[in-house]
């Protein structure tokens, strides 16, 4: 609904980006052409799928310098992804150290940074993928991995598991 109930609410679809700076308007002072940045539109109407977009400087930033080992490429495979990894280990699951996480589609956009963020917060993190994706989601750190069989099963258990640590 919130795309638009009779027709399409945005003309051009597309959330997250990264490029370079063309033009600012008067009043920015964070950014002047030239700058390498990548952000999200989420917010903001879209349009990331074309190639110049506009986006408005407000006080919660929606655009950032773009990390120099960075290709424009991987910046913009960062932006919502990422986000919604970090909000719901921190900020909604207040991950600590030493617990056991369980990421379901640790292979996928979301579990990919998933998987890493728990990691970097000190958790003991399981991944549960399909079997070709398995040797990719052990290289980012996750401990044990299912296969395509198991991995409901493991989805139930480890979720049992997890909900033990957070309430003992
Ligand atoms: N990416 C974003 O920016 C974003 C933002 C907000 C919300 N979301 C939502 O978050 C969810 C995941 O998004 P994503 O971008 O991470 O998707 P994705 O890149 O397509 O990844 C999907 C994940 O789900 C797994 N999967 C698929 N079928 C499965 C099954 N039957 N049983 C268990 N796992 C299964 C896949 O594993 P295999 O490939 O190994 O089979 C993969 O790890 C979606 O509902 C999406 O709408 C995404």
């Amino acid at each position: 609904m919130g795309q638009g109930l009779l027709k399409p609410k945005y003309k051009i679809l597309g959330s997250d980006m990264a490029g370079r700076v063309e033009a600012v308007g008067k009043n920015v002072e964070q950014f002047q052409p030239g700058d390498e940045v990548f952000g999200t539109l989420g917010d903001c109407g879209f349009g990331a799928y074309a190639e110049f977009v506009s986006v408005p400087i407000k006080k919660k930033q929606d655009l950032a310098p773009k990390p120099t080992n960075l290709t424009f490429d991987e910046a913009a495979a960062v932006p919502q992804a990422a986000v919604v990894a970090l909000q719901g280990l921190r900020d909604k699951g207040q991950i600590q150290p030493g617990q056991k996480v369980l990421i379901n589609g640790a292979s996928g956009g979301n579990g990919t940074f998933a998987v890493q963020i728990a990691k970097s917060f000190g958790a003991e993190v399981t991944g549960v993928c399909s079997t070709r994706k398995m040797d990719m989601v052990r290289s980012i750190g996750a401990r044990v991995l299912c296969t395509d069989i198991t991995r409901l099963l493991t989805f139930y258990a480890h979720s049992f598991s997890f909900y033990n640590t957070r309430n003992e």
